[in-house]
């Protein structure tokens, strides 16, 4: 485990925001327990939930999405330090210009918190019949349930009513169902219904 906290290392001296601990535990232990083989996700950073996802199992497949040029070549450096170049497939790219034809049993959203729903409307045709699309920072730091007045920050305000909306679409959506766990910063999990 040495070289994951020195992944958490480099992630906090260089304000790299990665998944917190209890939100990874979800997610490893939803992967394991849901027996997910493919995994989509949107927003790697420098690799650290990608690598923690595929060391779930040793036929866990994932894809990621990276549009931050100095990230992406981290993340890469840290998938060949793992060893996990045949199991992690990583694009450089704007994941909205993006198409992929594969399909994923989890689509992990973790990218622009204001483009939640632009991610999923992109990349719901890529989700297996019983798979899952989860959404990190559903809570935003605390911001979604702070009165709207408190917020001073307009940048901050506008992601916040982004995610409101997107809870809003998600609670409502006729074709999926979702449940919101109190779980890090607050994770969506949503489902096809029936
Ligand atoms: C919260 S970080 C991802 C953390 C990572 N999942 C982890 O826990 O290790 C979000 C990342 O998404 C990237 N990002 C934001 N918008 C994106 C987009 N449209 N396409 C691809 N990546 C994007 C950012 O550059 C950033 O590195």
């Amino acid at each position: 485990m040495k070289d994951i906290k020195e992944l958490k290392e480099y992630a906090s001296v260089n304000n790299i925001p990665i998944m917190q601990d209890d939100g990874i535990d979800f997610l490893t232990t939803f992967i394991v327990k849901k027996q997910i083989k493919n995994v989509l996700e949107i927003g790697t950073a420098i690799g650290y939930s990608a690598i923690m996802m595929a060391r779930c199992n040793n036929d866990v497949h994932i894809t990621t999405i990276e549009k931050d040029e100095a990230r992406y070549m981290e993340a890469l450096k840290n998938i060949k330090k793992f060893d996990l170049e045949d199991r992690i497939t990583l694009i450089f790219n704007d994941a909205l210009n993006v198409k992929l034809d594969g399909e994923y049993d989890l689509i992990f959203i973790d990218a622009a918190k204001g483009k939640n729903q632009d991610f999923f409307e992109h990349f719901e045709n890529n989700l297996s019949m019983n798979g899952y699309i989860i959404t990190d920072n559903m809570h935003f730091h605390g911001y979604v349930e702070m009165p709207e007045e408190e917020i001073t920050s307009k940048n901050i305000l506008g992601i916040v009513r982004k995610i409101k909306d997107y809870t809003y679409f998600l609670e409502n959506h006729m074709l999926y169902k979702t449940t919101i766990y109190d779980i890090g910063d607050g994770v969506a999990v949503t489902e096809r219904r029936g």
